[in-house]
């Protein structure tokens, strides 16, 4: 009797090492492995068959191994499977570990001229100021003659003028204001708008000059408008965009299209005040041109000015940019270096 103990409880044992030991290559040897132990007509089945012949005095030991050994096949049975399904896909012969961190995707950053662009658009869009945009194509009615410079003018001269060829009447804006005059022609007063725009201008490439660059132009017209209410308004917008310790100054000026006309100096960022390179030892920069739209350029869009009166005024984007980052050299921003674009990730 105990000599058929030891036979069965043996038997069952070597099956246990057996199953405990197994190890598979191919999806083949893994299916050999289930039909062999866990089958229907597998080792398994039959160790449970053996329990009837057991004596009662041993059964429960015997029931116990044969539910180990049962325990051990299926999760043997599921450890192949699921480690020959990780090898098919090619991760541990690679040796790459899918359980690691993936390599963090660079994200771009904002362009300086762009964030800058928005600030300016949010400062005047808290007052009421919406944006009109225009094409950058236009005859030369909306770049000059609308704006009190008919041909021949010599104010012309004093922005270099890029013409399409096969259409001399047309030019590439040189500035902003021409979406001034076509929203004067589109609509009767109160107007209240900021058109933000690429501007183009034959100039000799330098670190201060650049062919195309961008312009705000602001544009406001209604029945009561004074010289005081354009001082208000860009004192305003200094103050969000540089920062309430930051002091204006008015210089007369000329612009054909405004009378008077006037540009506007900010105290110099850098120095405060004092005297620097940047403000060339003035203590200011010049930051925007502006003035009382003259009533000739409101009649030529159909406006009455004996009714209506405006101011207007128009700034350089790439130099509030270049002020308030330190950029010393307005080529920068035309030349996407990834190194100089990355600066302005964190900016808001
Ligand atoms: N258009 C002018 C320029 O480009 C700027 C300006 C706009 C001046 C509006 C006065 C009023 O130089």
């Amino acid at each position: 009797m105990s000599a058929t103990k030891h036979k069965v409880f043996d038997q069952a044992r070597s099956i246990l090492d057996k199953i405990e030991s197994f190890a598979a290559q191919k999806q083949e040897e893994v299916e050999q492995f289930r039909i062999k132990y866990i089958g229907s007509k597998g080792l398994i089945k039959e160790l449970f068959a053996e329990i009837k012949h057991i004596p009662p005095e041993q059964k429960k030991d015997f029931g116990q191994l044969v539910n180990r050994v049962k325990k051990a096949a299926e999760e043997k049975y599921e450890a192949l499977k699921s480690n020959l399904s990780e090898e098919n896909t090619g991760s541990q012969a690679e040796g790459i570990d899918l359980t690691l961190p993936a390599d963090p995707i660079p994200l771009g950053s904002r362009h300086p001229i762009a964030i800058i662009r928005s600030q300016i658009i949010d400062i005047f869009g808290r007052i009421g100021f919406i944006i009109s945009e225009g094409p950058e194509v236009v005859d030369d009615w909306h770049n000059f003659s609308a704006l009190n410079m008919p041909e021949n003018h010599p104010a012309r001269d004093m922005q270099d003028t890029y013409f399409v060829r096969k259409d001399p009447d047309f030019v590439l804006r040189t500035h902003t204001s021409s979406v001034q005059v076509e929203v004067m022609q589109r609509q009767q007063p109160p107007i209240r708008t900021i058109s933000p725009g690429r501007v183009y201008r034959n100039e000799t490439i330098s670190a201060r000059a650049h062919c195309q660059f961008h312009q705000v132009e602001g544009l406001y017209v209604d029945e009561s408008v004074s010289f005081a209410d354009l001082k208000q308004t860009l004192y305003y917008f200094v103050q969000e965009m540089f920062g309430t310790e930051t002091q204006i100054q008015f210089r007369p000026s000329y612009f054909p299209f405004t009378e008077p006309s006037a540009e506007m100096d900010i105290s110099c960022l850098i120095c405060k005040g004092d005297g620097c390179p940047v403000c060339k030892n003035t203590g200011w920069v010049e930051i925007l041109g502006c003035g009382m739209v003259d009533p000739a350029v409101l009649e030529n869009c159909k406006i009455d000015p004996e009714k209506y009166m405006g101011f207007a005024f128009g700034m350089g984007i790439e130099r509030i940019a270049m002020l308030k980052y330190r950029i010393n050299d307005i080529r920068l921003f035309f030349e996407n270096d990834i190194q100089f674009l990355d600066q302005f990730r964190h900016a808001l």
